[in-house]
Protein backbone atom coordinates (compact mmCIF):
# COMPACT_ATOMS: atom_id res chain seq x y z
CA UNK A 1 0.00 0.00 0.00
CA UNK A 2 1.11 3.33 -0.76
CA UNK A 3 0.38 6.35 1.04
CA UNK A 4 0.99 10.02 0.19
CA UNK A 5 1.67 12.15 2.89
CA UNK A 6 2.41 15.95 2.93
CA UNK A 7 5.40 16.25 5.35
CA UNK A 8 5.02 19.37 7.06
CA UNK A 9 7.65 21.45 5.67
CA UNK A 10 8.86 24.84 8.00
CA UNK A 11 11.84 26.67 5.40
CA UNK A 12 14.14 27.37 7.94
CA UNK A 13 16.55 30.28 6.98
CA UNK A 14 19.86 28.10 7.39
CA UNK A 15 20.29 28.64 3.57
CA UNK A 16 23.80 31.41 3.49
CA UNK A 17 24.70 33.62 0.46
CA UNK A 18 27.94 32.52 -1.29
CA UNK A 19 30.20 34.33 0.18
CA UNK A 20 33.83 34.84 -0.97
CA UNK A 21 35.90 32.28 -2.53
CA UNK A 22 37.06 29.87 0.44
CA UNK A 23 38.35 27.14 -1.79
CA UNK A 24 40.18 26.98 -5.09
CA UNK A 25 42.35 24.73 -7.08
CA UNK A 26 45.88 24.83 -5.67
CA UNK A 27 46.87 23.56 -8.32
CA UNK A 28 44.90 24.20 -11.97
CA UNK A 29 44.63 20.83 -13.26
CA UNK A 30 45.10 20.60 -16.96
CA UNK A 31 42.35 20.39 -19.73
CA UNK A 32 42.18 16.59 -21.14
CA UNK A 33 43.43 15.85 -24.57
CA UNK A 34 40.73 16.43 -27.11
CA UNK A 35 41.92 13.09 -28.99
CA UNK A 36 41.02 14.07 -32.32
CA UNK A 37 38.38 16.46 -33.95
CA UNK A 38 35.94 14.12 -35.09
CA UNK A 39 35.30 12.83 -31.36
CA UNK A 40 35.24 16.90 -30.38
CA UNK A 41 32.46 17.69 -33.16
CA UNK A 42 30.64 14.71 -32.14
CA UNK A 43 27.02 15.75 -32.23
CA UNK A 44 25.15 14.95 -28.78
CA UNK A 45 22.43 13.13 -29.02
CA UNK A 46 21.57 13.51 -25.46
CA UNK A 47 18.76 15.45 -25.41
CA UNK A 48 17.35 12.83 -27.83
CA UNK A 49 15.08 10.14 -26.72
CA UNK A 50 15.51 6.50 -28.37
CA UNK A 51 12.90 4.36 -29.92
CA UNK A 52 12.89 1.65 -27.59
CA UNK A 53 13.13 4.55 -24.95
CA UNK A 54 16.48 2.95 -22.55
CA UNK A 55 17.67 5.75 -20.36
CA UNK A 56 17.43 8.20 -22.59
CA UNK A 57 18.81 10.33 -19.75
CA UNK A 58 20.63 9.35 -16.73
CA UNK A 59 22.59 10.89 -14.04
CA UNK A 60 25.84 8.95 -14.05
CA UNK A 61 26.00 8.10 -17.56
CA UNK A 62 26.77 9.27 -21.32
CA UNK A 63 27.50 7.35 -23.74
CA UNK A 64 27.18 9.17 -27.80
CA UNK A 65 28.10 5.50 -29.06
CA UNK A 66 24.84 4.27 -27.33
CA UNK A 67 22.50 6.86 -28.93
CA UNK A 68 24.18 6.64 -32.08
CA UNK A 69 24.68 2.78 -32.22
CA UNK A 70 22.34 1.32 -29.47
CA UNK A 71 23.29 -2.60 -31.48
CA UNK A 72 24.53 -4.80 -28.20
CA UNK A 73 27.62 -5.76 -30.05
CA UNK A 74 28.64 -2.48 -29.46
CA UNK A 75 32.94 -2.71 -28.27
CA UNK A 76 33.57 -1.34 -25.57
CA UNK A 77 37.20 -0.09 -25.10
CA UNK A 78 39.21 -1.11 -22.37
CA UNK A 79 42.37 0.14 -20.55
CA UNK A 80 44.06 -3.25 -21.17
CA UNK A 81 42.84 -6.67 -22.24
CA UNK A 82 43.11 -9.70 -19.91
CA UNK A 83 42.23 -13.19 -20.85
CA UNK A 84 41.51 -15.56 -18.03
CA UNK A 85 38.97 -18.42 -17.43
CA UNK A 86 35.62 -17.34 -16.64
CA UNK A 87 34.76 -16.97 -12.40
CA UNK A 88 32.86 -20.03 -11.36
CA UNK A 89 30.82 -18.00 -9.38
CA UNK A 90 29.06 -16.35 -12.47
CA UNK A 91 26.75 -18.12 -15.05
CA UNK A 92 26.92 -15.21 -17.98
CA UNK A 93 23.65 -16.08 -19.35
CA UNK A 94 22.66 -14.40 -16.23
CA UNK A 95 24.55 -11.55 -16.45
CA UNK A 96 22.21 -10.52 -19.14
CA UNK A 97 18.98 -10.02 -16.39
CA UNK A 98 18.53 -7.54 -14.25
CA UNK A 99 18.88 -7.64 -10.27
CA UNK A 100 17.15 -11.03 -9.23
CA UNK A 101 16.61 -11.72 -5.62
CA UNK A 102 19.51 -14.37 -4.48
CA UNK A 103 21.65 -13.74 -7.75
CA UNK A 104 25.00 -12.58 -5.71
CA UNK A 105 28.41 -12.53 -7.22
CA UNK A 106 31.24 -11.90 -3.94
CA UNK A 107 33.82 -9.83 -5.98
CA UNK A 108 36.28 -9.84 -3.31
CA UNK A 109 37.89 -6.70 -2.22
CA UNK A 110 38.79 -5.10 1.56
CA UNK A 111 37.19 -1.58 0.85
CA UNK A 112 36.41 1.06 3.59
CA UNK A 113 33.47 2.55 2.11
CA UNK A 114 30.22 1.90 -0.80
CA UNK A 115 31.35 1.34 -3.97
CA UNK A 116 30.88 3.82 -7.23
CA UNK A 117 29.62 2.56 -10.50
CA UNK A 118 29.23 4.11 -13.51
CA UNK A 119 28.37 2.66 -17.68
CA UNK A 120 29.85 4.85 -20.73
CA UNK A 121 27.55 2.16 -23.07
CA UNK A 122 25.51 -0.72 -23.19
CA UNK A 123 27.88 -3.64 -21.73
CA UNK A 124 29.95 -1.69 -20.15
CA UNK A 125 30.12 -1.47 -16.49
CA UNK A 126 32.81 0.11 -14.43
CA UNK A 127 33.07 -0.64 -10.38
CA UNK A 128 35.43 1.35 -7.96
CA UNK A 129 36.32 1.25 -4.32
CA UNK A 130 38.64 2.47 -1.80
CA UNK A 131 40.52 -0.27 -0.20
CA UNK A 132 42.04 -0.19 3.28
CA UNK A 133 44.94 0.76 1.68
CA UNK A 134 43.35 4.28 0.74
CA UNK A 135 44.11 3.44 -2.89
CA UNK A 136 41.01 3.38 -5.41
CA UNK A 137 40.49 -0.13 -6.63
CA UNK A 138 38.53 -0.27 -10.31
CA UNK A 139 37.15 -3.69 -12.41
CA UNK A 140 35.21 -3.23 -15.44
CA UNK A 141 32.86 -5.42 -16.84
CA UNK A 142 33.42 -5.87 -20.74
CA UNK A 143 30.49 -8.42 -21.33
CA UNK A 144 31.58 -12.05 -23.58
CA UNK A 145 31.67 -15.02 -21.80
CA UNK A 146 34.42 -13.52 -19.69
CA UNK A 147 32.85 -10.71 -18.82
CA UNK A 148 34.58 -8.85 -16.03
CA UNK A 149 38.72 -8.43 -16.05
CA UNK A 150 40.20 -11.00 -13.14
CA UNK A 151 41.96 -8.83 -11.12
CA UNK A 152 40.88 -5.28 -9.10
CA UNK A 153 43.24 -2.76 -10.89
CA UNK A 154 45.33 -0.40 -8.63
CA UNK A 155 44.36 2.96 -9.69
CA UNK A 156 46.59 4.64 -6.35
CA UNK A 157 45.73 7.51 -4.43
CA UNK A 158 45.85 8.81 -0.67
CA UNK A 159 42.22 8.60 -0.23
CA UNK A 160 39.66 9.32 2.37
CA UNK A 161 35.90 8.98 1.16
CA UNK A 162 34.16 6.70 -1.28
CA UNK A 163 35.23 7.69 -4.85
CA UNK A 164 32.63 9.10 -7.41
CA UNK A 165 32.63 8.43 -10.82
CA UNK A 166 30.77 9.48 -14.17
CA UNK A 167 30.85 9.30 -17.88
CA UNK A 168 30.73 11.81 -20.37
CA UNK A 169 30.73 9.51 -23.14
CA UNK A 170 31.83 6.18 -24.48
CA UNK A 171 35.73 6.07 -23.36
CA UNK A 172 35.77 8.67 -20.86
CA UNK A 173 35.33 8.32 -17.20
CA UNK A 174 35.95 11.06 -14.44
CA UNK A 175 37.18 9.44 -11.44
CA UNK A 176 36.55 11.45 -8.33
CA UNK A 177 37.58 11.42 -4.23
CA UNK A 178 38.03 12.88 -1.18
CA UNK A 179 41.52 12.73 -0.23
CA UNK A 180 43.35 12.38 3.02
CA UNK A 181 44.38 15.76 2.78
CA UNK A 182 40.66 16.90 2.33
CA UNK A 183 40.91 18.47 -1.48
CA UNK A 184 39.33 16.82 -4.15
CA UNK A 185 41.17 14.36 -6.54
CA UNK A 186 40.61 13.92 -9.52
CA UNK A 187 41.94 11.13 -12.02
CA UNK A 188 40.42 11.10 -16.04
CA UNK A 189 39.99 7.74 -18.20
CA UNK A 190 39.59 8.70 -21.91
CA UNK A 191 40.67 7.31 -25.18
CA UNK A 192 42.08 3.97 -23.73
CA UNK A 193 44.30 5.11 -20.89
CA UNK A 194 43.81 7.12 -17.33
CA UNK A 195 45.60 10.33 -16.99
CA UNK A 196 47.38 10.72 -13.62
CA UNK A 197 45.75 12.14 -10.56
CA UNK A 198 45.13 15.48 -10.04
CA UNK A 199 44.36 17.65 -6.61
CA UNK A 200 41.92 19.98 -7.35
CA UNK A 201 41.84 21.89 -3.95
CA UNK A 202 39.05 21.91 -1.97
CA UNK A 203 38.16 21.15 1.22
CA UNK A 204 35.63 18.37 1.90
CA UNK A 205 33.91 17.02 4.59
CA UNK A 206 31.92 14.15 2.82
CA UNK A 207 32.59 12.03 -0.54
CA UNK A 208 31.53 14.04 -3.86
CA UNK A 209 29.38 13.56 -5.90
CA UNK A 210 30.06 14.20 -10.07
CA UNK A 211 27.90 14.16 -12.95
CA UNK A 212 27.70 14.88 -17.09
CA UNK A 213 24.64 16.81 -18.63
CA UNK A 214 26.84 15.74 -23.03
CA UNK A 215 29.59 14.88 -24.23
CA UNK A 216 31.97 17.30 -23.07
CA UNK A 217 30.78 18.53 -19.79
CA UNK A 218 31.87 16.64 -16.28
CA UNK A 219 30.70 18.72 -12.71
CA UNK A 220 31.93 17.56 -9.45
CA UNK A 221 30.19 18.56 -6.24
CA UNK A 222 31.14 18.65 -2.36
CA UNK A 223 30.16 19.73 1.06
CA UNK A 224 33.31 21.83 2.33
CA UNK A 225 34.51 22.32 6.40
CA UNK A 226 32.16 25.41 6.21
CA UNK A 227 29.13 22.65 5.25
CA UNK A 228 28.15 25.13 2.52
CA UNK A 229 28.15 23.16 -1.06
CA UNK A 230 30.83 23.63 -3.54
CA UNK A 231 30.71 23.00 -7.24
CA UNK A 232 33.40 23.02 -10.12
CA UNK A 233 32.92 21.89 -13.71
CA UNK A 234 34.80 20.82 -16.57
CA UNK A 235 34.08 21.69 -20.37
CA UNK A 236 36.11 19.72 -22.85
CA UNK A 237 36.22 23.25 -25.39
CA UNK A 238 37.61 25.26 -21.90
CA UNK A 239 38.81 22.78 -19.60
CA UNK A 240 38.31 23.17 -15.76
CA UNK A 241 36.41 26.22 -13.92
CA UNK A 242 37.36 28.01 -10.80
CA UNK A 243 35.30 26.90 -7.62
CA UNK A 244 31.86 28.16 -7.07
CA UNK A 245 30.54 28.47 -4.00
CA UNK A 246 27.05 27.66 -3.68
CA UNK A 247 25.43 28.23 -0.09
CA UNK A 248 23.25 26.01 1.56
CA UNK A 249 24.15 23.90 4.94
CA UNK A 250 24.90 20.72 4.08
CA UNK A 251 24.74 17.70 6.81
CA UNK A 252 26.09 14.88 4.53
CA UNK A 253 27.60 14.47 0.46
CA UNK A 254 25.23 16.10 -1.98
CA UNK A 255 23.74 13.99 -4.97
CA UNK A 256 23.72 15.88 -8.30
CA UNK A 257 22.15 14.48 -11.50
CA UNK A 258 21.37 15.64 -14.87
CA UNK A 259 18.58 15.04 -17.55
CA UNK A 260 20.92 16.47 -20.31
CA UNK A 261 22.70 20.07 -21.67
CA UNK A 262 22.53 23.06 -19.39
CA UNK A 263 20.52 21.08 -16.56
CA UNK A 264 22.29 20.04 -12.90
CA UNK A 265 20.19 19.47 -10.17
CA UNK A 266 21.92 19.29 -6.82
CA UNK A 267 20.26 17.17 -3.67
CA UNK A 268 21.23 17.81 -0.69
CA UNK A 269 20.56 16.56 3.40
CA UNK A 270 20.51 20.21 5.24
CA UNK A 271 21.61 20.53 8.86
CA UNK A 272 18.36 20.87 10.01
CA UNK A 273 17.66 17.11 8.42
CA UNK A 274 15.64 18.76 6.01
CA UNK A 275 15.88 18.01 1.57
CA UNK A 276 17.08 20.65 -0.02
CA UNK A 277 17.64 21.33 -4.41
CA UNK A 278 19.30 23.50 -6.15
CA UNK A 279 19.18 23.79 -9.72
CA UNK A 280 20.46 25.08 -12.74
CA UNK A 281 18.40 24.74 -16.17
CA UNK A 282 20.47 27.00 -18.81
CA UNK A 283 23.64 25.83 -18.15
CA UNK A 284 24.77 28.73 -16.41
CA UNK A 285 22.70 30.29 -13.46
CA UNK A 286 22.01 28.57 -10.46
CA UNK A 287 18.69 28.85 -8.95
CA UNK A 288 17.82 29.28 -5.35
CA UNK A 289 17.82 26.72 -2.80
CA UNK A 290 14.03 24.91 -2.64
CA UNK A 291 13.65 23.38 0.65
CA UNK A 292 11.84 20.07 0.03
CA UNK A 293 10.95 19.17 3.62
CA UNK A 294 11.56 15.67 5.32
CA UNK A 295 13.43 14.41 8.04
CA UNK A 296 16.24 12.61 6.50
CA UNK A 297 18.35 10.22 8.47
CA UNK A 298 21.11 10.10 5.92
CA UNK A 299 22.23 12.19 2.41
CA UNK A 300 19.68 11.91 -0.47
CA UNK A 301 19.72 9.69 -3.86
CA UNK A 302 18.21 11.01 -7.28
CA UNK A 303 17.37 10.53 -10.45
CA UNK A 304 16.30 12.94 -13.70
CA UNK A 305 14.85 12.01 -16.84
CA UNK A 306 13.33 13.62 -19.14
CA UNK A 307 12.59 16.60 -17.34
CA UNK A 308 11.63 15.17 -14.52
CA UNK A 309 13.90 14.23 -11.34
CA UNK A 310 12.55 11.57 -8.86
CA UNK A 311 14.67 12.01 -4.99
CA UNK A 312 14.46 9.15 -2.83
CA UNK A 313 15.52 9.79 1.03
CA UNK A 314 15.90 7.65 4.23
CA UNK A 315 13.59 8.98 6.55
CA UNK A 316 14.60 8.83 10.42
CA UNK A 317 11.01 6.91 10.38
CA UNK A 318 13.11 4.42 8.85
CA UNK A 319 11.09 4.41 5.48
CA UNK A 320 11.98 5.05 2.00
CA UNK A 321 10.32 8.37 0.90
CA UNK A 322 10.26 10.00 -2.61
CA UNK A 323 9.22 13.08 -4.15
CA UNK A 324 9.59 14.01 -8.01
CA UNK A 325 10.40 17.17 -9.67
CA UNK A 326 8.65 17.96 -12.85
CA UNK A 327 9.77 20.62 -15.23
CA UNK A 328 7.29 21.02 -17.25
CA UNK A 329 5.06 22.37 -14.94
CA UNK A 330 8.35 23.34 -12.39
CA UNK A 331 6.77 21.88 -9.42
CA UNK A 332 7.49 19.31 -6.96
CA UNK A 333 4.84 16.30 -5.79
CA UNK A 334 4.20 15.08 -2.41
CA UNK A 335 6.33 13.26 -0.51
CA UNK A 336 5.10 9.32 -1.04
CA UNK A 337 6.18 6.94 1.89
CA UNK A 338 7.69 3.73 0.71
CA UNK A 339 7.62 1.97 3.82
CA UNK A 340 10.91 -0.24 4.15
CA UNK A 341 13.14 -0.33 7.17
CA UNK A 342 16.05 1.14 6.10
CA UNK A 343 19.64 0.28 7.71
CA UNK A 344 20.22 3.81 10.16
CA UNK A 345 22.71 6.05 8.59
CA UNK A 346 22.41 4.20 4.70
CA UNK A 347 20.87 5.97 1.95
CA UNK A 348 18.81 4.72 -0.51
CA UNK A 349 19.94 5.13 -4.63
CA UNK A 350 16.76 4.86 -6.99
CA UNK A 351 17.63 4.37 -10.68
CA UNK A 352 15.79 4.93 -14.01
CA UNK A 353 15.10 3.80 -17.57
CA UNK A 354 13.02 4.49 -19.81
CA UNK A 355 9.96 4.10 -18.37
CA UNK A 356 11.05 2.17 -15.34
CA UNK A 357 12.46 3.26 -12.21
CA UNK A 358 13.41 1.33 -9.31
CA UNK A 359 14.83 1.83 -5.84
CA UNK A 360 16.54 -0.16 -3.51
CA UNK A 361 17.46 0.03 0.02
CA UNK A 362 20.03 -1.92 2.59
CA UNK A 363 17.61 -3.02 5.21
CA UNK A 364 18.52 -3.23 9.01
CA UNK A 365 19.31 -6.88 8.13
CA UNK A 366 21.90 -6.34 5.94
CA UNK A 367 20.04 -7.77 3.09
CA UNK A 368 18.78 -5.37 0.21
CA UNK A 369 15.41 -4.52 -1.18
CA UNK A 370 13.60 -3.47 -4.11
CA UNK A 371 10.53 -1.49 -5.37
CA UNK A 372 10.01 -1.17 -9.41
CA UNK A 373 7.77 1.63 -10.69
CA UNK A 374 6.44 1.43 -14.15
CA UNK A 375 4.87 4.44 -15.70
CA UNK A 376 4.76 5.87 -12.36
CA UNK A 377 2.99 2.86 -10.77
CA UNK A 378 4.68 1.06 -7.82
CA UNK A 379 4.75 -2.24 -6.89
CA UNK A 380 3.03 -2.68 -3.79
CA UNK A 381 5.83 -4.76 -1.71
CA UNK A 382 9.07 -4.33 -1.31
CA UNK A 383 11.61 -7.22 -3.34
CA UNK A 384 13.76 -9.16 -0.42
CA UNK A 385 16.99 -9.58 -2.82
CA UNK A 386 18.82 -11.19 -0.07
CA UNK A 387 22.47 -10.64 0.12
CA UNK A 388 24.69 -9.18 3.22
CA UNK A 389 25.68 -5.78 2.85
CA UNK A 390 26.57 -2.97 5.01
CA UNK A 391 26.71 0.01 3.04
CA UNK A 392 24.05 1.79 1.23
CA UNK A 393 23.24 0.38 -2.58
CA UNK A 394 24.90 1.42 -5.55
CA UNK A 395 22.55 0.88 -8.58
CA UNK A 396 22.99 1.27 -11.66
CA UNK A 397 21.36 0.80 -15.38
CA UNK A 398 23.74 -0.34 -17.79
CA UNK A 399 21.85 -1.40 -20.52
CA UNK A 400 18.66 -1.56 -21.81
CA UNK A 401 16.40 -3.55 -18.83
CA UNK A 402 19.84 -4.23 -17.09
CA UNK A 403 19.98 -3.34 -13.50
CA UNK A 404 22.90 -4.40 -11.37
CA UNK A 405 23.13 -3.36 -7.43
CA UNK A 406 26.28 -3.01 -5.57
CA UNK A 407 27.12 -2.68 -1.76
CA UNK A 408 29.90 -3.59 0.36
CA UNK A 409 29.89 -6.79 3.07
CA UNK A 410 31.34 -6.53 6.56
CA UNK A 411 34.52 -8.21 5.58
CA UNK A 412 35.02 -5.61 2.67
CA UNK A 413 34.41 -7.36 -0.15
CA UNK A 414 32.43 -5.56 -3.26
CA UNK A 415 28.99 -7.76 -3.45
CA UNK A 416 27.02 -7.15 -6.75
CA UNK A 417 23.36 -8.27 -7.24
CA UNK A 418 22.60 -9.51 -10.79
C1 LIG B 1 19.58 18.51 -29.40
O1 LIG B 1 20.82 19.16 -29.39
C2 LIG B 1 21.29 19.53 -30.67
C3 LIG B 1 22.68 20.09 -30.53
O2 LIG B 1 23.09 20.19 -29.20
C4 LIG B 1 20.31 20.52 -31.32
O3 LIG B 1 20.76 20.84 -32.61
C5 LIG B 1 18.94 19.88 -31.39
O4 LIG B 1 18.01 20.81 -31.86
C6 LIG B 1 18.50 19.40 -30.01
N1 LIG B 1 17.25 18.67 -30.12
C7 LIG B 1 16.25 18.86 -29.30
C8 LIG B 1 15.05 17.99 -29.54
O5 LIG B 1 16.28 19.67 -28.39
C1 LIG C 1 34.45 -13.17 -0.55
O1 LIG C 1 35.59 -13.41 -1.35
C2 LIG C 1 36.81 -13.26 -0.66
C3 LIG C 1 37.92 -13.44 -1.68
O2 LIG C 1 37.71 -14.56 -2.47
C4 LIG C 1 36.90 -14.25 0.48
O3 LIG C 1 38.12 -14.07 1.18
C5 LIG C 1 35.73 -14.03 1.41
O4 LIG C 1 35.74 -15.01 2.42
C6 LIG C 1 34.44 -14.10 0.64
N1 LIG C 1 33.37 -13.79 1.56
C7 LIG C 1 32.35 -14.59 1.74
C8 LIG C 1 31.40 -14.19 2.83
O5 LIG C 1 32.15 -15.57 1.06
C1 LIG D 1 7.06 13.50 -15.73
O1 LIG D 1 6.12 13.60 -14.72
C2 LIG D 1 4.84 13.90 -15.20
C3 LIG D 1 3.96 14.15 -13.99
O2 LIG D 1 4.11 13.14 -13.04
C4 LIG D 1 4.30 12.78 -16.03
O3 LIG D 1 3.04 13.11 -16.55
C5 LIG D 1 5.27 12.56 -17.16
O4 LIG D 1 4.87 11.43 -17.89
C6 LIG D 1 6.67 12.35 -16.63
N1 LIG D 1 7.57 12.27 -17.71
C7 LIG D 1 8.17 11.14 -18.00
C8 LIG D 1 9.12 11.19 -19.16
O5 LIG D 1 8.00 10.11 -17.37
C1 LIG E 1 12.30 22.37 -18.87
O1 LIG E 1 11.41 23.50 -18.85
C2 LIG E 1 11.89 24.62 -19.55
C3 LIG E 1 10.92 25.75 -19.30
O2 LIG E 1 9.61 25.31 -19.55
C4 LIG E 1 12.03 24.24 -21.03
O3 LIG E 1 12.55 25.33 -21.73
C5 LIG E 1 12.97 23.04 -21.16
O4 LIG E 1 13.02 22.62 -22.49
C6 LIG E 1 12.52 21.90 -20.29
N1 LIG E 1 13.50 20.83 -20.35
C7 LIG E 1 13.16 19.56 -20.44
C8 LIG E 1 14.29 18.59 -20.53
O5 LIG E 1 12.02 19.16 -20.44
Amino acid sequence: MIHYIILLTLPLLVFSLPSPDLIGPRTRPSPFLIRSRAEARDIDYWNTTRPDNFLSKRSNVHSIEYFTNPSPSFKARSPRQVSSPASPLINPEQQTKRATSGQWENMSGSGLYHPAVTSWGPGRQDVYYTHRDRKCRHKYYRGGSNPWIPEWDDLGGSLDSAPSCCSRRSGYMHLFCKGTDYQIWHRPYSGGGWGSWQPMGGNCKHYPSSCSWGGRHASVYTSSSDNQLWGIRYDENSGWGSWQNMGGSLAGAPKSVSWGEGHTAVVVRGTDGQAWAKQMMNGNTWGSWTNLGGSLDSEPSAVAWSGNMTVAVGGTDGAVWMRTYTNSTGNWGNWMNMGGDVRPGTAPDVVAWGNQMEVYYTGRDGAMYRKKATNGQWTASWDNMGGSVTTKPSGLAWDNGKVDVYGMASDGSTRRCY
